[in-house]
């Protein structure tokens, strides 16, 4: 699998052909190195309501005529602007062509300009038998430990809105993934992190980190 980093919380992960984007925050993400308009995947996955997660995927969705995969309240939301959807909701997988979907529960709020629209989740996704956990915003849990076994965990380390670093190290001693990528830091000062101290504070554990730029691919 291909896990190429946009920015923020946004990924590509794309295997034997197929692609999907999660969390496409892009024409107003400072690090993007993408436009909506660049974007071509077989799904958009959405994590919560917030713009630096929803974003720009009712947009994507449409000029790819693809689905939006998300909790069923955020579904409504963007199949109302026009966008097809598949709702899922926390604890549910599904298989789709490209690979397996199992939403996760995740601590944090998901409002639209709308207000509220359901809970927000984290993400497993599994194509072609390697497993990436994208944790979405959210507070260390303890539960973090039944959701691996994952090839990769994409986790939040920015602080204030969700774990800083030292919490992501405790989740990564939970989680056990192969590798670990931090996330929603940077993009904006009051998230500004060091990422180099996240990698360096997982290897003194044992666990191995990987700090992305937007633009970089990784194959795991
Ligand atoms: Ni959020
Ligand atoms: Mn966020």
């Amino acid at each position: 699998m291909n896990i190429t980093y946009n920015g923020h919380s946004c990924f590509t992960l794309e295997s034997n052909g197929k692609s999907v984007i999660i969390d496409p925050f892009l024409k107003d993400n400072p690090s993007a190195k993408i436009k909506p308009e660049d974007v071509k995947v077989d799904a958009v996955l959405v994590t919560h309501g917030h713009a630096d997660h929803l974003g720009d995927a009712v947009e994507i969705a449409k000029q790819n005529d693809c689905q939006i995969i998300a909790p069923f309240e955020l579904v409504n939301y963007c199949t109302e602007r026009g966008a097809k959807g598949h709702p899922m909701h926390i604890g549910g997988a599904h298989d789709f062509p490209f690979g397996n979907v199992k939403l996760t529960i995740a601590f944090h709020g998901s409002t639209t300009d709308t207000g509220a629209v359901g809970n927000p989740c984290g993400l497993v996704v599994t194509m072609d038998n390697t497993s990436v956990y994208h944790a979405g915003d959210t507070g260390l849990f303890g539960d973090m430990a039944m959701i691996g076994p994952v090839d990769c965990a994409l986790l939040p380390i920015g602080d204030n809105f969700t774990m800083g670093i030292d919490d992501a190290v405790k989740a990564v001693g939970l989680i056990k993934p192969k590798l670990t990528v931090p996330m929603h830091y940077g993009t904006w000062e009051i998230i500004e992190q060091d990422p180099y101290e996240f990698t360096e504070k997982l290897e003194k554990t044992g666990a191995k980190g990987r700090v992305m730029k937007a633009g970089d691919t990784i194959e795991i």
